[in-house]
């Protein structure tokens, strides 16, 4: 059983433990290995994001979250931030549940779209995406925002061409 709930302050501490197991899949990816060493969310960004943004979690048996969702409202979009399910929990449609999760809660907050970044062609982020109905944007379809977070990223060491962003319309 998978329960979706809004994350509370009280789950922020436990959140980049989620996010550290999430990683370990791309200890199978050549070349992305590190990424699962990478710095992941504090529990202050956590907490911010249930007061201000959106912020989900994925329970299983008695409670135990296994994933968690966040993003925040933009003038275009829903952005989502992080999508993380524990390394032991992948690959059972948690990861799925959590971006169903949000699509309400984008139209409820007058948005229509969903965007966020992520890794081309690995199989768990861009191919993952566009079966759930993301479309990878093209250079000429970035607006400013989106610009400016693939910069962020850039200039904190993310590979630069091998990401991208993407949006799905709701
Ligand atoms: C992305 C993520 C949240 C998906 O969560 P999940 O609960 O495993 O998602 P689902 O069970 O709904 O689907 C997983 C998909 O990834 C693919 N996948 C997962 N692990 C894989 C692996 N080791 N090799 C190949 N494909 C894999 C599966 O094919 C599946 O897609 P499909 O159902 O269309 O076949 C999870 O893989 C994760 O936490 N990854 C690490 C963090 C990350 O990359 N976050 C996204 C940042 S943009």
């Amino acid at each position: 059983m998978i329960h979706i709930r809004a994350a509370t302050e009280r789950d922020a501490c436990g959140l980049p433990e989620i996010e550290r197991s999430a990683g370990a899949v791309f200890r199978t990816w050549a070349g992305l290995e590190w990424i699962a060493d990478d710095a992941v969310q504090s529990p202050d960004q956590h907490r911010a994001l249930v007061a201000h943004g959106v912020a989900l979690v994925a329970e299983v048996q008695a409670g135990e979250i296994a994933g968690f969702l966040n993003g925040e409202l933009a003038p275009d979009a829903l952005h989502i931030w992080q999508v993380a399910v524990r390394h032991d929990q992948q690959g059972r449609g948690i990861g799925q549940r959590l971006m169903e999760a949000v699509q309400p809660l984008a139209l409820q907050r007058g948005v229509n779209s969903l965007t966020l970044t992520t890794f081309r062609d690995v199989p768990w982020n861009e191919p993952y995406y566009q079966r759930l109905g993301f479309r990878t944007l093209q250079e000429g379809e970035l607006n400013q925002r989106l610009k400016g977070i693939l910069a962020r990223e850039a200039q904190a060491g993310l590979p630069v061409e091998q990401r991208c962003a993407m949006r799905k319309s709701l």
